[in-house]
């Protein structure tokens, strides 16, 4: 592994300036009520990169009233839905204009790679803002056939005022694909971003307020979960919430949200299993299993954690896997030929290295890595577990850091129970050459997405989300945007 100490850096890109650091409420930009800041850290170096407002109860009431008055007063709900849809690719061309400043401050918040930010992030949260603008003009009810000299009739109508709760995995990525389908079927927003990656969010508020959103479409309150984020989900001003994160905070948001009996749309965690049957193109199998993990620093809701190797190619899967990580650049994000940089933040990097001390106690056959890399920053080295049974807890649980652990099975019905014996159920993938198979597995996994002979497959079109404690609902695609919307239905008597 070529660590960060030896890493001979190539020209590293420079650090962008960090501009907004307030909260963004009604088109204003202000410090918390309280006065109160929280330090964001570059986690490469650990440190302080920038003071940001440490929103609460009394700057998520402020964001919801100016949320709740634009909603009301209906200038964006009830603009034409073509003008809104302009909006929004004015915003996703300003995103464009700034791609690389904002890919680097992704960098700096976030501690990911910068030709990951650029290649993967930053395009698409422009996919996505340019493919859900197309859709705020073409949102349609249907005509009914009811019985009698009736007219009957559907309005797909905004939610309201809506709570958006993100993650720090993919901070910009989280924004857009919580607004885009918000913003084009006319609702409008309080978001709370992850504490850990406010910068890029506060960000595109700017960008969105330059392309001429309206003031008090978009809100965005920085702050901590259980203060701000509970605001947020206990407001009676707010109609929906929109979270993605941890199953345990899923469940607290879904026992608060109850009392004003919120809509709710959740995108949780995986154990996603991904099966490397023995007649797949073996090369790209391994290539695209090894992507499926460690892609992010293993900080995929999505990520393949479970690898399933079919007996006959075990052996030659680990080897391979194994090779893979001791040539992966681990390093400054800041460098474009890092392929690896830290973890977001000391709590999930101890995380991490606890499910390591779990596979070594279990039995599993660590092949490389399980240890810091360097000697500052949150560095994990590329962890590969063989050897690997379904009871260990780095088979059952989320690790959400750089650690693979690979087993072995022979035969489709096993394969198909053991894939299934979980409790989540987001992801996916199948590598073979036989089509047949894959379709007829692909129809028995339970999971809310399968790829066939790739990973991580993602667009703006396809809708993602998670079967049983993975989630509720879809984001992205038509059904991301439904979800969105309520359905009304009128019905007039014909005189
Ligand atoms: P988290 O679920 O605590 O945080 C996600 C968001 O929820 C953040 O904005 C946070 O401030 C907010 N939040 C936390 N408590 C809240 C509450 N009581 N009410 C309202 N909002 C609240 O996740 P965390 O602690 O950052 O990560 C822990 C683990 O969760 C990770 O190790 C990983 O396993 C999983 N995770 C999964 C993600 C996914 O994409 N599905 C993303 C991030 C984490
Ligand atoms: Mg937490």
């Amino acid at each position: 592994m070529a660590t960060v100490a030896d890493s001979k850096q190539s020209a590293l890109v420079p650090r962008p300036q960090v501009r907004q650091t307030q909260c963004f409420i009604g088109g204003k930009w202000i410090p918390a009520a309280s006065g109160k800041t929280f330090d964001t850290l570059h986690p490469a170096t650990e440190e302080v990169i920038a003071q940001v407002a440490e929103g609460d109860k009394e700057d998520i009431d402020a964001a919801v009233d100016a949320a709740r008055a634009q909603f009301d007063g209906g200038e964006w709900s009830q603009m034409n839905a073509r003008d809104r849809g302009r909006l929004m690719y004015k915003l996703a061309d300003l995103i464009e204009e700034e791609a690389d400043e904002l890919a680097a401050l992704e960098t700096l918040d976030n501690g990911k790679p910068i030709s990951d930010a650029r290649a993967a992030d930053i395009p698409l949260v422009i996919q996505c803002l340019r493919y859900y603008a197309g859709w705020a003009d073409k949102i349609q009810g249907a005509t009914i056939p009811i019985d009698g000299e009736m007219f009957c009739y559907t309005r797909r109508e905004p939610v309201g005022v809506v709570g958006q709760i993100i993650p720090w995995n993919f901070p910009a990525l989280m924004v857009a694909w919580k607004w885009g389908p918000a913003l084009a079927a006319g609702c409008t927003i309080v978001m709370k971003p992850a504490e850990q990656t406010p910068l890029s969010c506060l960000r595109m508020a700017r960008l969105a307020q330059k392309a001429g959103i309206p003031d008090g479409v978009i809100n965005v309150v920085p702050g901590y979960g259980p203060t701000a984020g509970a605001a947020l989900v206990e407001h009676p001003g707010v109609d929906k919430i929109a979270f993605t994160g941890e199953g345990t905070t899923a469940k607290i948001i879904q026992r608060a949200a109850a009392e004003t009996v919120k809509r709710l749309t959740f995108e949780l965690g995986g154990k996603s299993p991904n099966v490397i049957f023995a007649d797949a193109d073996l090369e790209a199998a391994i290539d695209g299993s090894h992507f499926g993990l460690y892609f992010n620093q293993g900080q995929c809701c999505c990520a393949g954690s479970r690898l399933y190797v079919q007996s006959k190619a075990y052996d030659e899967v680990c080897d391979r896997l194994a090779s893979l990580n001791s040539q992966r650049r681990v390093g400054d994000p800041f460098d474009p030929e890092t392929q690896q940089g830290p973890q977001v933040d000391q709590a999930q990097f101890d995380k991490i290295l606890k499910y390591v001390e779990f596979g070594k106690a279990d039995g599993a056959q660590l092949l490389t890595g399980g240890k810091r890399a360097g000697d500052c920053g949150y560095f994990v080295e590329p962890t590969l577990f063989a050897g690997v049974t379904d009871d260990m807890r780095i088979a059952r649980e989320e690790i959400f850091g750089p650690v693979l652990s690979v087993l072995k099975f022979d035969d489709v019905d096993e394969i198909a129970r053991r894939a299934n014996d979980t409790d989540f159920g987001l992801a996916a993938a199948i590598w073979t050459s036989d089509v047949s198979k894959a379709h007829r597995l692909a129809a028995r996994l339970r999971a809310g997405t399968v790829w066939v002979n790739c990973y991580n497959a993602f667009d703006s079109a396809a809708p993602f989300g998670g079967f049983k404690h993975s989630g509720i609902g879809r984001e992205l695609g038509e059904e991301g945007l439904r979800a969105y919307t309520e359905s009304k239905t009128v019905t007039i008597k014909l005189g």
